[in-house]
């Protein structure tokens, strides 16, 4: 039983103004705001109305004040050897030189900033430094390449990028500047500036008139003094990407007050960090998790966090263990995926760490099987909390809030929904809810989102509505495109994704976009990408091509040199990140009489199940030869 969290959950659905009002406190407010929710014109939501604060006070500023000789930002690299610890007052130096020198460039309150870079402290100053000065941020993760971020530079058409030389991963230098100028030469917008954070690790030729070099615009701007911007709660912070149906990324746009407050209240009571603790997740600036709690939430919390440029497994699949030790982290955030690939190590490398300052480990972005969950739990002797959401909403949706009240787990489940969130299953023909257990149908949210969750889609509020909230018939309601369950405790259970997307290792990725990009190639008449059960990696990409000449591509060698060509292809213009593991050639798709793919059943049939009612399909003989081809 867990009375007391029911009674704190039901507050949040039935009296949300007293409760987010309460949770309002966690944050400091410039100027108080005048309402707590605005939703009169739904799905907009508008948290903290007529209230003013600033991201990077909460962040940074506050506790400079207050605890300035307390570590802030841990920077960890096992491909550089790196570590530095930057103090709460010296983050604060750091993130105002920053500012400073985007405002040099010209950046103003409103203006959007690119972020394409590795794991190294300056992404987190620029990030920081963007919310200092009112300007919005829009990080694009490092693995994606020119194609994926000149489409993201025109869609926020910043007035800076920032970046740097080189990521590195396992050794392997991995070049920014030539991706970044590809793009920029690729984009239509032009950016009136590039600031460039050389660390020597790839040679950079900076163009005159546009490129400048950070370490020399920063020296002139040693000791500056540049003040946090008051902004409206309703202000956007910043712009995610994230994939959906459609080929065209979806900008996730993040407001200011309402993100503050649901990140601090997470930070207490789903995650339950102290100030002065340390936390540690090991995802990347450029995802969701790396704008929630590798950066804002753990700061706004007054906590330590770490920022690792590595593999899990270099040195050795003990150093994760031994920063936690090292730096004793009280909270640990991880993927599935990450947890899989420790699991192939020795035990011992867990159990030869000191692990007692750790409370818990939370695991998020795909589903946790139950042999991963019970062995992670096992090795560690911590509680693993496994929790689920979405670059949408910011924050949990769904998990456990033990900083409430300790609830137990059941392996194979997210948990609850968490406060403020008022989470259906709906049955996707009746747009019923289904109020018995066990009953599957979508995972949807009833507006208003929770304050935290997107605001719209950048530049696009038509979108806003068309994605999220039109898909379900009759209804009003937020879908996430997840199938799920609900068990008689309570407990929900995801079950995958209703759309196009894939979840390839806790990386999001649009089938669509990866089908784009492989038609791009002069041999290609036709593609579809699937999602395919993965031991370790949870889904991979396979693409099943239709070659416009198949006679030209007859023999296994010249299918396996067009196979690495193609591979190429989404290496170049997304990122490796997006790369299939496997491109199979065939006659023709699986199609309804009326052309339309039927991509579930290709995928049933690559995951050897059964793929269901095809009687609408148009020419058999194309899924009998994907399976033939799969099988072999
Ligand atoms: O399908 C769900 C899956 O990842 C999607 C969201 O991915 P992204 O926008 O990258 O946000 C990740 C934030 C942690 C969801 O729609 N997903 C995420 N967490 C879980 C999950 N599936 C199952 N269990 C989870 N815990």
């Amino acid at each position: 039983m867990t009375q007391r969290f029911d009674a704190v959950y039901r507050q949040s659905i039935d009296q949300p103004n007293d409760f987010w009002r309460e949770q309002a406190q966690l944050v400091d407010w410039f100027k108080p705001f005048d309402e707590v929710c605005d939703y009169a014109q739904p799905p907009f939501a508008k948290w903290f109305v007529g209230g003013q604060t600033n991201l990077c006070h909460n962040a940074v500023d506050r506790h400079a004040a207050t605890r300035g000789g307390d570590n802030a930002l841990i920077f960890v690299s096992t491909e550089t050897n790196t570590e530095i610890t930057y103090s709460f007052k010296q983050l604060l130096e750091q993130v105002q030189v920053m500012a400073a020198v985007l405002k040099a460039q010209g950046v103003k309150k409103g203006d959007r900033v690119l972020i394409y870079m590795p794991m190294i402290p300056e992404a987190a100053f620029a990030m920081l430094a963007c919310a200092r000065i009112g300007a919005i941020h829009s990080v694009v993760f490092g693995g994606f390449a020119s194609v994926s971020l000149a489409s993201r530079i025109d869609d926020c058409t910043p007035t800076v990028v920032v970046s740097a030389d080189a990521g590195s991963r396992g050794g392997k230098i991995v070049p920014y500047k030539p991706l970044l100028d590809e793009a920029l030469a690729l984009a239509a917008h032009k950016p009136a500036g590039v600031v460039m954070v050389n660390r020597g690790l790839a040679p950079m030729a900076l163009q005159a008139g546009r490129d400048v070099d950070y370490a020399s615009a920063a020296a002139q701007q040693q000791g500056v003094q540049v003040p946090c911007e008051p902004m409206a709660s309703t202000d956007p912070s910043y712009i995610l990407y994230t994939s959906g149906t459609t080929g065209k990324p979806k900008g996730v746009q993040r407001d200011t007050g309402g993100y503050a407050v649901a990140l601090a209240a997470s930070m207490k009571h789903i995650y339950m960090g102290e100030p002065g603790e340390t936390y540690f997740s090991t995802s990347d600036i450029g995802w969701v998790v790396g704008h929630s709690y590798i950066v804002y939430g753990p700061l706004i919390a007054g906590m330590a966090t770490i920022m690792y440029e590595g593999l899990p497994v270099n040195p050795d699949a003990g150093i994760w263990w031994q920063l936690v030790e090292k730096y004793k982290v009280s909270v640990m955030f991880s993927a599935p995926t990450a947890v899989r690939v420790l699991k192939k190590y020795d035990p011992s490398f867990i159990k030869n760490a000191d692990l007692s300052s750790l409370k818990a480990l939370f695991l998020a972005g795909e589903p946790l099987d139950e042999p991963t969950a019970q062995w992670i739990s096992g090795e560690l002797g911590k509680p693993i909390i496994d929790n689920y959401w979405q670059t949408e909403t910011g924050w949990p949706i769904l998990s456990l809030a033990n900083g409430i009240e300790p609830a137990k787990s059941k392996f194979g489940s997210p948990g609850v929904p968490m406060y403020g969130y008022n989470v259906q299953i709906i049955d996707e023909n009746t747009g019923e809810n289904q109020t018995q257990a066990n009953q599957k149908g979508v995972v949807a949210i009833e507006g208003p989102l929770p304050p935290g969750c997107m605001q719209t889609v950048w530049g696009d509020d038509k979108r806003f509505i068309d994605t999220y909230w039109s898909s379900i018939p009759g209804r009003l309601v937020y879908s996430t495109f997840d199938w799920g369950i609900r068990d008689e405790d309570g407990y929900f259970f995801i079950l995958g994704r209703t759309d196009d997307v894939i979840n390839v290792a806790g990386h999001r990725l649009g089938t669509r976009e990866i089908e784009e990009s492989l038609s791009s190639h002069s041999a290609v008449m036709e593609v579809a990408v699937v999602g395919v059960a993965d031991q370790l990696k949870g889904q991979v990409a396979m693409a099943f091509v239709v070659l416009k000449d198949a006679p030209a591509y007859s023999t296994p060698e010249a299918q396996l040199k067009l196979e690495g060509e193609l591979m190429k292809v989404v290496d170049g213009q997304l990122g490796a990140v997006a790369r299939p593991a496997r491109v199979r050639f065939v006659p023709l798709l699986p199609k309804t009489r009326s052309g339309k793919l039927l991509r579930r059943a290709i995928q049933a049939v690559c995951e050897q199940r059964d793929p269901g009612d095809l009687t609408t399909m148009d020419d058999p003989s194309a899924l009998s030869n994907i399976k033939a081809l799969v099988q072999t």
